[in-house]
């Protein structure tokens, strides 16, 4: 969470900062702030309470602000309320370190104490506050050596973190430090740039450095040194970043949200296309060899929130289609249990950002037990993608709204490739099945793009939740599933109290909420299942339910028990998850919007939990 920015170069720093954290605002956005300095002069900070909006308007958007070095922040509280004291960058008392930082730092109670027995006040509730004063305690009493003073400074604290730090010896310089929190360096003629994520600087360079896990660099005007937690200088390599800036923006849409749903068929097919050659699935670019594949005997699916969801889907097609077990973890449930591992096993760790900090723990106790990971991951470079042993990257592009969506059924596509390539290697499919199954993967681009031209009727129906409370998502199998995820987009961006349940376990328990009004949402696509899943919608509407159907072109009958049924194409039952969910995404969209809300930005959440 929080998205940190940083630059040094010939040019006026503010405006790039702001500019900055404006692409990162999905990160967090309850504060902001900035500390620039202009060659030997004070640093100015400049921090308050709000989106960044409210700190660009202070600045006249960063124009007011002079000087060409300089530091940004925009914030999701973890420690302390969000308040202009909180907000980043915190300072010394004497201004000799400000620093800005993402992550948290667990001791950070032990080190306050410690520092307040040494002289040192504290003025805000945040853990970056002990980190900017330990710096500072360890560069006053060793040798005022920058690098110095912070890989000591490393050595205390515990926890995650990305910092930034100028030190008023050191004008025109910028320090980073790097732990579990993601941070990229930017290079360019002349100019340096530091920030949480790459569309924050792909605007002026495309160069980039991964620091690494207790790595720290020195900016100066185009040039950057790493060193390690021995402040040896280290090497690193220069990596070309082949994103467009384009696609990191709105492209004319209203909002992120609705350009990255309609961006879907054109990110899946680039998934599909990324490993499916001459009608063949290939694996060399993730490196998982058909030998490996027939070993393993069970699956572990870890991940957190769609991500999840798109795992609870995947466990139904690798259980059809080949005789592998199949486990789905939540990943902050998953690196606590106390659980050995099955020897023949594989570890698939599912991740847009490759950054999640329960996914990443989930991956890193995986590999402790020395079993084999795969990640599916959509940021190239992150943690994840380091950290696994095969990757297979989903080419969904920047995602910026905080819900995800094209992301999400990227993921869900390479979940599927990976299935049939698992039944191709142990020879648990005939030829033919596979053929049919890759050519209906293939409709899925074509298939979604048809759903979306039909988006005006669901943003009639959206009008019909916007003033209910509470709702229920509802299906069995895949479409429960999906349901799960349905559930998860509308509560998480119109704030309606929605819970998704396997349509059996109704009688257990929820259908006593059910009264006149309440809405329920089926998801009905999976054949053999349909009347099991029509009776259940015939119990909650025969007890004042509202109920909603989305199913396959055909099911004509439903509309005898929804009073709303959306359809979308035929296509094999295994992959209908990619279909239904489409509707499902968009009535999220409209009911937020309809109801006024910043549906990029939903109110408490951040795009990357990098914390527990
Ligand atoms: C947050 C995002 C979700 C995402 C989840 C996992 O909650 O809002 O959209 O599914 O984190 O993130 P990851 O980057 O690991 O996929």
């Amino acid at each position: 969470m929080c998205g940190i920015v940083g630059f040094t170069g010939n040019k006026q720093a503010a405006p790039v900062l702001l500019d900055g954290l404006a692409k990162l605002e999905y990160r967090g956005y309850d504060s902001a702030g900035i500390a620039v300095r202009d060659g030997e002069n004070e640093t100015e900070v400049i921090k308050e309470k709000g989106k960044l909006r409210v700190l660009a308007e202070m600045t006249d958007n960063g124009k007011a602000v002079k000087g060409t070095c300089g530091i940004g922040h925009t914030r999701w509280a973890t420690h302390g309320e969000p308040s202009a004291v909180n907000a980043h960058p915190h300072a010394s008392d004497d201004g000799n370190v400000i620093a800005v930082h993402n992550g948290i730092i667990e001791n950070f109670q032990e080190q306050r104490e410690k520092l307040i027995k040494k002289g040192y006040a504290f003025h805000s509730q945040t853990d970056t506050e002990v980190a900017v004063k330990l710096i500072d305690y360890y560069y006053k009493k060793y040798s005022q050596l920058p690098i110095e003073a912070i890989a000591r400074a490393m050595v205390r604290i515990r926890g995650s973190y990305a910092l930034c730090v100028m030190f008023k010896d050191y004008p025109g310089e910028i320090y980073c430090a790097r732990k579990d929190s993601p941070m990229i360096i930017g290079i360019a003629d002349g100019e340096s740039y530091v920030a949480s994520d790459v569309p924050a600087i792909l605007k002026y360079t495309r160069s980039v450095y991964y620091i690494g896990n207790m790595e720290i660099a020195k900016l100066e005007k185009g040039a950057v040194t790493f060193y390690n937690i021995d402040s040896e200088v280290i090497e690193k390599p220069l990596t070309e970043i082949k994103w467009d800036a384009e696609s990191a923006e709105k492209g004319g849409y209203e909002h992120f949200m609705l350009k990255e749903i309609h961006e879907q068929p054109k990110v899946i097919r680039d998934t599909i296309n990324s490993v499916v050659t001459d009608g063949r699935v290939h694996f060399d670019s993730v490196s998982l060899t058909d030998e490996e594949m027939q070993e393993i005997e069970q699956v572990y699916i870890v991940a957190c929130g769609s991500a999840y969801h798109v795992g609870m889907d995947l466990q139904y097609v690798i259980e059809a289609l080949t005789s592998l077990q199949v486990r789905v973890e939540l990943a902050s449930e998953f690196r606590y249990r106390k659980m050995t591992l099955h020897r023949k096993s594989i570890v698939i760790v599912i991740s847009q950002s490759g950054e999640t900090a329960d996914t990443l723990a989930a991956l890193r106790e995986a590999k402790e037990q020395g079993i084999k990971t795969l990640g599916i991951v959509n940021v190239i470079g992150s943690s994840i993608a380091r950290e696994a042993d095969n990757v297979f990257y989903t080419l969904a592009g920047p995602e910026i709204s905080v819900a995800t969506t094209k992301a999400y059924s990227t993921q869900l596509v390479a979940g599927y490739l990976l299935a049939l390539q698992f039944a191709k290697a142990r020879n648990e499919i005939e030829e033919a099945r596979y053929d049919a199954l890759l050519a209906e993967i293939n409709t899925i681009p074509e298939k979604v793009a048809r759903i979306l031209e039909d988006k005006e009727r669901i943003q009639w129906f959206s009008n019909k939740l916007i003033n209910v409370s509470d709702s229920f998502f509802i299906g069995r199998g895949i479409d429960y599933a999906i349901g799960m995820e349905g559930s998860l987009k509308l509560k998480e961006i119109s704030y309606i109290h929605s819970e998704a349940y396997a349509a059996g376990e109704l009688k257990h328990g929820p259908i006593s909420l059910i009264e006149n009004g309440t809405i329920v949402i089926s998801v009905v696509t999976q054949t053999g299942l349909i009347e099991k899943t029509i009776s259940n919608m015939v119990e909650v509407k025969s007890r004042g339910a509202k109920v909603m159907a989305v199913t396959t072109a055909g099911n004509y009958f439903l509309e005898d028990t929804a009073e709303f049924v959306c359809y979308v194409p035929k296509i094999e039952s295994l992959f209908t998850g990619s279909l239904s969910v489409i509707p499902l995404q968009l009535l999220s969209y409209y009911v937020s919007i309809g109801k006024g809300y910043d549906v990029d930005k939903p109110r408490n959440l951040a795009k990357s939990v990098t914390v527990e």
